[in-house]
Order: C-alpha cells, then structure tokens, then sequence
C-alpha cells in the first residue's frame, strides 16, 4: 500500500525518548469532556494486557476511562465493540505474541466491521513496531502509547465517527495526569502508582524510552489514593515504579526519599504494604529503617541483581558490583531479619562468558534468594547492547538458564521450607486453581499458600499453620 502518507501520523522517535530535560513536570487533571460523556453507551469492551505491574495499573485506568464513557465490559471477543490491547516490550517473545495475537482478532473485524482496535502501551513507543502497524496491520485503527492514555476519549470518537485511523505516539512524557477514573482488578488487593519512567539506562533495557523519564507523584495526591482505598476496604497496596527507590528525587522537597513515603503511609490504616521494583544502587538506610520500623510493609524485597560478573555488571551500566550488591542485601538483611529477597537475572548478555556465567551461580548462592525471574537477553532495538557483539550460541544460553533455574529453584524450595511448623498470616485471593475447595493466599514473605477453608474468607487475612513446603507453594492448615 505505497500510496499511504505515512507523514500524517505522530509517531515515536526512540532518539528523541532518550532525550532527559529540566522541563518541570506538570500535573494534569483529567476530566471528561461533555462531547465524550455518552459515546460509549450501548457498546461494550475489551482490553488484553501484557508484561509488568505497570501495565496492568493503565489497563484499569484504561478500562475506567472506557466505562466513564458508557462502554461495559464486553463478555466475549466476538461481542466486543473497542478491543485494546496493551503491550509489553521488555522481550522479543513478550512483542511476538502481541503480533501473533493482532493478526488472530482481525477475523472478528469481517464479522463486526466497527470493531475498534486498538494497540497501547510499550510497544507502541517503538519506531519500528508503529512502522509494521501501518504498513502490515491496516486493521488496527488507533494506536496510543504510555504518555497520552488520557486521550483516549479524542481518539475515539475519531475512530468512531469520523472513521479516521488514529496513530498518536510522543515520545517525551509530558504531564503526570492526576484523577484518572480506575476500574481496579481486585476488591481488596490495589497498585498504586508512586512514579513514572526510568533514568537508569541499564544498556539492555528498552524501558527508559518506552516509559520517560523519572517522575514522581507528589506525596498528597499518593497519600489521598491510599486513604480512599482504606475507605473502600481495601487490604493490601503494591506501590509501583520502575525504581521506587529513586522516589523523590525529582521533586522540590528531594529530601522527601522513598523510607518517608513508607512511613507515613504505614500509618494511613492500610493493612499491608508491598512494593516493586528497586534498584540496588538507590537502596538506602532509610528505606530499610523504614521498613524495620514499620507495622505494615511486608518483610519481602525485589532486588534485580542481573548478573553476578562485574565485567557484564559494567557493560550493563548497572552502577554496583558484585561486592557491593551483596553488601547492601546483607544491610537489608540484617536490618529486617527473616526478610524474604527474590531477584531478576539475565544470562547470555552479550560478551557473557563460562567465567562471568560462574559469578553468576556463585551470587545466587552467596545471597540465598527465595526466587527468581530469569531471562535470556533479548536484544531491543535502539538500545546500546543491541550494538554489543554477541557470540554466544544460543544453545549455550539455553543451557546457562537451565543450569541457573536448578539453583534458583533450590533457593526457592529451601525459601519456603524455613516456614514449615510456622504459623503464617494469608490474604486470601481465591480458590486454588486446581482445586475449589482449597484456598490459596500469599503470606507476608509473598510464599503462596494452599489450605482448605470456606470462600467466604476471600479477602480477608487468616492464621495459617504451614504443614509441607513445596518448590512453588507451601501447604497448611487454617487455624
Ligand atoms: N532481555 C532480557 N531481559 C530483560 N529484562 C529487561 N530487559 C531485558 C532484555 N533486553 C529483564 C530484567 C528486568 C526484568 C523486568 O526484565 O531482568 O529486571
Ligand atoms: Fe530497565 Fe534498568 Fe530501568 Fe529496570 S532500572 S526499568 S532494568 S533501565
């Protein structure tokens, strides 16, 4: 289709989304306009979501955009008017299922020619996805990314009425938007978002671009989200960022620090208190202190480490070494005895050689993690390590991720054994997947735990006397 004018459209420039400014971040209050009000009325939607937290916490502010424009929740794909799907970019696989995905929902558009389709979230950031988009996938009609959610209800009514396609990407992030409605997942379980984006540049990773630069939400607007979900009975808040523990950083008041959010919000009523993800170079004292001190927040800690070698550390612009990490855990464990710790690792970084592999597996066991999230590198283009050379068979990074999971397995398995005999408090999500008459819940070290009990206790937090330790579970009995 050459006679397209692929000019038209405002599209991502991954050059122009590593660009950082001093440009103050303003607030921005969202409010629907009264042209967008009823749009929605008599249709129904449906929204995929894809890859991290934060993901997940747009696809409600999404879904609750939707439903303060009149759609419904649709109940199936083939009954849905406006289908959205919000993507991840972290990995090749995670971008690969989204295409595979795009190409499947293009058969409900020759039974429902006004279905609306929609692709949103990281990859929508990225130069080369938005040029497949309109070159391959005519069938998507708007596509928007991280940093203008809000404007969805514009696009809309575009594609709805005016029939026009929508592709509206920036690549700076502008304002942080404040008073987005939130359809939330869970009754009792909430994300709250305490910053935006990324300053790290870690040489692998596409996130700075796709998400912005750092930012964080000021403490009032923070704490105001938290007291209406005490309100509203809500049990457990995750605290989201891509580095909570820069929070702050970036406002007038930088003394302000990530350990004093914990603090006040410890004391706003809030029964539990998780948070994701930190960076080991921002962990501070405070944060620890914060967390020793505190009644709520949850004695469980995501510390990504990546790699135990200091060269592939270096190349990763990680900021620590392997010396240093282990430091700063044994501060963090001393300073919260018993807290569980799980990390991130990738092998098969570019240049990562058997030697640095062995640094790697020497870490793990030096610093005992109850879990792991292991990925083989995925190369991201526009990314500095897309450029590094990179010899390695695949084969053999294959076998360096199963070699890493036996031990990172074991760490989980031995994690989990240390609360057999003990009795543990559970938030109760559900039933157990396999089984309705079993109940399952995480306790405060975030083990996930089975054990029989009525569904009239989804919700609320119970004593747990733990019987038998799984790899991936433990086993009780309620009390
Ligand atoms: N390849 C493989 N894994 C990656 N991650 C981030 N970028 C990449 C990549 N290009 C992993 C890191 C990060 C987690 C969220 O995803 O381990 O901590
Ligand atoms: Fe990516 Fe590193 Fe930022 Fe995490 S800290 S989002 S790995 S750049």
């Amino acid at each position: 289709m050459s006679n397209i004018d692929l000019d038209k459209y405002f599209k991502p420039n991954l050059k122009e989304a590593r660009r950082r400014t001093k440009d103050v971040i303003e607030e921005l209050k969202f409010e629907l306009s009264d042209a967008h009000q009823k749009i929605g009325v008599n249709k129904t939607y449906m929204i995929h979501t894809y890859g991290c937290q934060g993901n997940e916490a747009d696809s409600e502010s999404i879904a609750g955009i939707l439903e303060l424009m009149g759609f419904t929740h649709a109940t199936s794909e083939a009954q849905s008017d406006v289908i959205i799907m919000n993507t991840c970019a972290i990995r090749e696989n995670a971008e690969n299922r989204v295409w595979g995905e795009l190409g499947r929902l293009k058969a409900y558009k020759k039974h429902n020619p006004n279905l609306i389709l929609g692709l949103a979230g990281c990859m929508a950031q990225e130069e080369n996805v938005i040029e497949r988009i309109l070159k391959k996938y005519q069938h998507v009609d708007i596509v928007f990314g991280t940093h203008n959610i809000y404007k969805l209800p514009e696009y809309l009514e575009t594609a709805l009425f005016s029939k026009e396609r929508v592709i509206e990407v920036y690549s700076q992030e502008g304002e942080i938007v404040e008073n987005l409605p939130k359809v939330r997942n869970h009754k009792f379980k909430a994300w709250v978002n305490i910053m935006f984006g990324c300053d790290e540049f870690c040489t692998y990773c596409i996130v700075p671009y796709t998400r912005g630069k750092e930012r964080s939400r000021s403490k009032d607007e923070i704490i105001a989200e938290v007291n209406e979900l005490v309100e509203q009975g809500y049990k457990e808040i995750t605290l989201l960022g891509q580095n909570v523990n820069a929070y702050g950083k970036d406002l007038d008041d930088s003394s302000y620090t990530f350990g004093d959010l914990l603090k006040e919000l410890d004391d706003l009523g809030i029964e539990r208190i998780r948070f994701t993800t930190s960076h080991p170079h921002d962990l501070d004292k405070k944060t620890m202190e914060a967390m020793r001190d505190s009644k709520h927040v949850m004695p469980y800690f995501h510390l990504p480490v990546q790699s135990g070698s200091n060269t592939v550390l270096k190349k990763m612009n990680r900021q620590y070494t392997k010396e240093s990490y282990l430091k700063v855990l044994d501060e963090l464990k001393n300073t919260v005895p018993g807290i569980a710790v799980t990390t991130d690792i990738i092998v098969g970084f570019p240049g990562e050689t058997d030697t640095d592999f062995l640094d790697t597996l020497d870490l793990v066991e030096k610093a005992e993690f109850e879990g792991a999230f292991t990925f083989v590198f995925s190369k991201r283009e526009g990314t500095p390590a897309a450029n590094f050379t990179d010899d390695t068979p695949i084969e053999t990074k294959k076998e360096r991720l199963y070699m890493l999971n036996d031990r990172t397995n074991a760490g989980y398995l031995k994690g989990n054994q240390r609360f057999v005999g003990e009795t543990v408090k559970v938030l109760v999500d559900g039933v157990s997947k396999n089984n309705d008459q079993v109940l399952a819940g995480y306790s405060e070290h975030n083990k996930l735990v089975n054990f029989a009990g009525d569904k009239s206790l989804i919700g609320q937090i119970v004593k747990v006397k733990i019987t038998v330790a799984k790899t991936w579970f433990l086993l009780g009995e309620l009390l």
